[in-house]
């Protein structure tokens, strides 16, 4: 039986699910019914100065049957008191003392940063997690994606903290950067223990046609806001898997972005991160989700007779090569199966309009059949069939050995 007990950077938690620092972690409250729920961790709505919250706040994108597809917002960090919170933690922390505390922090000032230090550890939190990452409003100040944006920055701030803190310091990244390697790397320079990403992504969901006033709307105007959700998983584990991939970055990664099943957080296991942090899908769902997390994640690694997620760790990540890399002599073809279509015909018009006209209809009957002497494998016939496993992509034994691009005959390096 896989036991989920986690030591991430030196935190130690029953499980590896973590509450993401945003609403849910607003309150001492919620927390200590989330740890009820058996969440392993939970990272605090970021303290730092006084803000003031907009109202309204969020808006979503929502896409067929999911109305949080994609969430938005333009909130702040806490809008409570730094004594409320810290009276909070305390209780928490007592109540709940094999549960990962972990803190999020944003300040200006070196004094401010450590004063905070100095006050969460007297009360027994588990770790730190510097959030670099709002893209709104605290940006603005010089604080939030500014640093994040910032390498420099970035490592002279994590330095600030890791003088003073002795619990274990996690630099939240901003995914609103080219290269997440650069902030990455300045976190570890300025003795960060862990990194966690992705924070939100700079976004505008859309537009009211009737009022012609982009979404949240606050008194008929409106701020570009972060973005998070289902929508931005292929980006938080495109970005995991960068710093997993990369030699020179060395600390432990938390995953976040878009996790709402077991499978999700198993992807980000396979892709390098040793323990998941979730906000929308518990703000869409509630607290109750850790049990299927929970209970997925133990089986799977039963499955695959393994103990500890720790032994997913990048499984997936090192199979994500250059493209320059891939075969190019590996050949794959489209196969319809007849007994299970429904000749809907979608894979011919999206072959036909949007691929490479390999999909034929015959007069008299409604299935499509594959033109194998043209069809390059591209997968889109496969992706826009409504039928599970109506449209296979079959490999084609060709004999032929390995092919990469750079001993390829068509590049101009051998022309
Ligand atoms: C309404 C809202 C408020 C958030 N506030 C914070 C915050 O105070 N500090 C922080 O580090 N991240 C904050 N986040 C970002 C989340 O912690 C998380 O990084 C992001 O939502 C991606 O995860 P998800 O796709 O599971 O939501 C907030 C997110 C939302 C939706
Ligand atoms: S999309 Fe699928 S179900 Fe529809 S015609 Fe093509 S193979 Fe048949
Ligand atoms: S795999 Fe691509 S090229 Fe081949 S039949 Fe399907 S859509 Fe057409």
């Amino acid at each position: 039986m896989a036991n989920l007990e986690t030591n991430f950077a030196g935190i130690k938690s029953p499980n590896p699910f973590w509450l993401a620092s945003a609403p849910p972690t607003n309150t001492g409250y919620q927390i200590m019914n989330a740890f009820r729920a058996g969440w392993g961790g939970a990272v605090w709505k970021t303290l730092g100065t006084p803000i003031v919250n907009v109202s309204s706040r969020y808006s979503a994108v929502s896409y067929k049957n999911n109305k949080l597809m994609g969430l938005n917002n333009i909130e702040l960090i806490t809008d409570r008191s730094l004594e409320v919170n810290l009276k909070e933690i305390k209780e928490v922390k007592e109540k709940f003392p094999k549960n990962a505390l972990i803190i999020s922090m944003m300040f200006e000032t070196k004094e401010e940063w450590h004063d905070c230090i100095i006050r969460c550890e007297d009360l027994g939190v588990d770790g730190f997690e510097l959030n670099y990452g709002c893209p709104h409003g605290m940006c603005e100040r010089g604080m939030g994606s500014a640093v994040g944006q910032n390498p420099e920055v970035c490592e002279r701030i994590t330095s600030w903290v890791t003088e003073k803190a002795t619990k274990p310091v996690i630099v939240k990244l901003t995914p609103n950067v080219t290269d997440i390697s650069k902030p990455a790397l300045a976190a570890q320079r300025g003795g960060a223990n862990a990194v966690s990403l992705i924070n939100t992504i700079n976004s505008v969901t859309g537009i009211n046609l009737t009022t012609m006033e982009p979404n949240p709307t606050v008194a008929g105007q409106s701020s570009h806001g972060g973005y998070c959700g289902p929508a931005v998983k292929p980006i938080a584990l495109n970005m995991l898997a960068e710093l997993t991939n990369n030699p020179n970055f060395k600390l432990p990664i938390s995953g976040i972005g878009g996790i709402e099943t077991w499978q999700d957080a198993t992807e980000f296991f396979l892709m390098g991160a040793t323990s998941v942090q979730v906000c929308t899908a518990v703000m869409h769902y509630g607290f109750r989700i850790v049990t299927d997390l929970i209970s997925g994640v133990s089986n799977y690694l039963d499955l695959n007779n393994m103990k500890h997620v720790t032994d997913l760790k990048g499984i997936a990540a090192k199979k994500l090569r250059k493209w320059e890399e891939l075969d190019l002599n590996y050949k794959v073809i489209a196969h319809i199966d007849p007994e299970k279509c429904i000749s809907c015909q979608l894979c011919y018009i999206a072959c036909e309009d949007g691929a490479h006209q390999s999909i034929a209809l015959l007069p008299d009957s409604r299935i499509p059949i594959i033109k194998e002497d043209t069809c390059v494998g591209c997968n889109l016939c496969s992706l826009v069939c409504p039928v599970e496993s109506c449209i296979s992509m079959v490999e084609v034994k060709t004999k032929k050995k390995k092919l990469v691009w750079a001993n390829h005959p068509a590049n101009p390096a051998h022309i």
